[in-house]
């Protein structure tokens, strides 16, 4: 299946929230040396940094967007799936009455719980024993029952995931809802995900958004957007199928702040661009098709 090479795009993840101010995401990508990582990629493409920095919006636009919705949800437990390196789970559970289990695939947890370990040492960040790290492959459901051990039962969860769908075959889009739909029934609560694509927003792009992609099948040897939905009914229609139900919310309508656009002097017009296909989807078990 090789999900293992997906994880080098939670670096590139890591590298381009650095220029938000997302809390740690400075300090991780400085720590990951996901300088090497960006800039390697752009040799070996022949890229400058302009090809893929205007691309800095969508990563601090998306983490905002996905926190934005758990608080909003009110749960207080949540489980990660494919959290790579964005310590949203650190960051959250400075708040002592949350739970916070971030989980992704074993070497990266293992990488990720020696970075957490390190930044509660040198910024003296005090540890509620409330956020958890876990190995866990998304599709597979067993292992993903056990990720959610920690969380509080009788408490509504919010399950999240943010960046795995677009690199996931659509047989591994539906494994991966089903299984959230079978922790939904067992925990309750909301699956938040800004992650199902639109093959009209995918489909319009720009030479740009073309070549970041190539570097990306390239790295991971998957190709993004396999997955997309028509528009937003076929998303319904797929989910009432799994026995879910959503309601979108799109960042336009209701606009974030965002640092990183400045940051990086990028115009208004490429940041209205990304930011107009960002879209947060909360997911609920349908209770009619029980
Ligand atoms: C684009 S990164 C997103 C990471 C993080 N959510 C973020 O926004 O920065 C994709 C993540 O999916 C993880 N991943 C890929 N396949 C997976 C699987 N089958 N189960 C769990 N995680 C997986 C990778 O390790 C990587 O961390």
């Amino acid at each position: 299946m090789g999900f293992e090479r997906i994880s080098l795009t939670a670096r590139l993840a890591a590298w381009m929230r650095q220029f938000s101010d997302i809390p740690f995401a400075a300090e991780v990508a400085r720590r990951l040396h996901a300088r090497e990582t960006f800039e390697a990629l752009l040799r070996e493409h022949d890229m400058e940094p302009e090809d893929l920095l205007w691309y800095a919006p969508v990563f601090e636009g998306r983490y905002r967007a996905v926190e934005r919705a758990i608080r909003e949800s009110g749960a207080a437990e949540v489980l990660e799936l494919a959290s790579g390196l964005s310590l949203r789970g650190l960051a959250m559970t400075a708040d002592p009455t949350l739970t916070y289990v971030e989980s992704d695939l074993p070497e990266l947890t293992e990488e990720k719980a020696a970075l957490v370990a390190e930044l509660r040492r040198d910024m003296a960040l005090p540890d509620h024993g409330n956020l958890h790290l876990a190995a866990a492959d998304a599709l597979d459901l067993a292992q993903l029952r056990a990720a959610a051990a920690p969380l509080r039962p009788g408490q509504p969860a919010a399950i999240v995931s943010e960046g795995l769908l677009p690199y996931l075959l659509p047989d591994e889009v539906k494994t991966l809802a089903g299984n959230v739909r079978e922790l939904l029934a067992e925990l309750g609560g909301v699956w938040i995900t800004p992650d199902f694509a639109l093959t009209s927003d995918v489909g319009d792009v720009s030479e740009r958004q073309r070549r970041f992609r190539a570097v990306i099948a390239a790295a991971t040897e998957r190709r993004m957007h396999t997955s997309t939905f028509a528009d937003e009914g076929e998303v319904h229609a797929f989910l009432r199928g799994l026995g879910l139900r959503a309601t979108v919310r799109r960042v336009a309508d209701e606009p974030l702040h965002l640092v990183s656009p400045e940051r990086l002097g990028l115009s208004r017009e490429t940041v209205e661009a990304v930011v107009r296909r960002l879209r947060v989807w909360i997911v609920t078990l349908d209770a009619g098709a029980r």
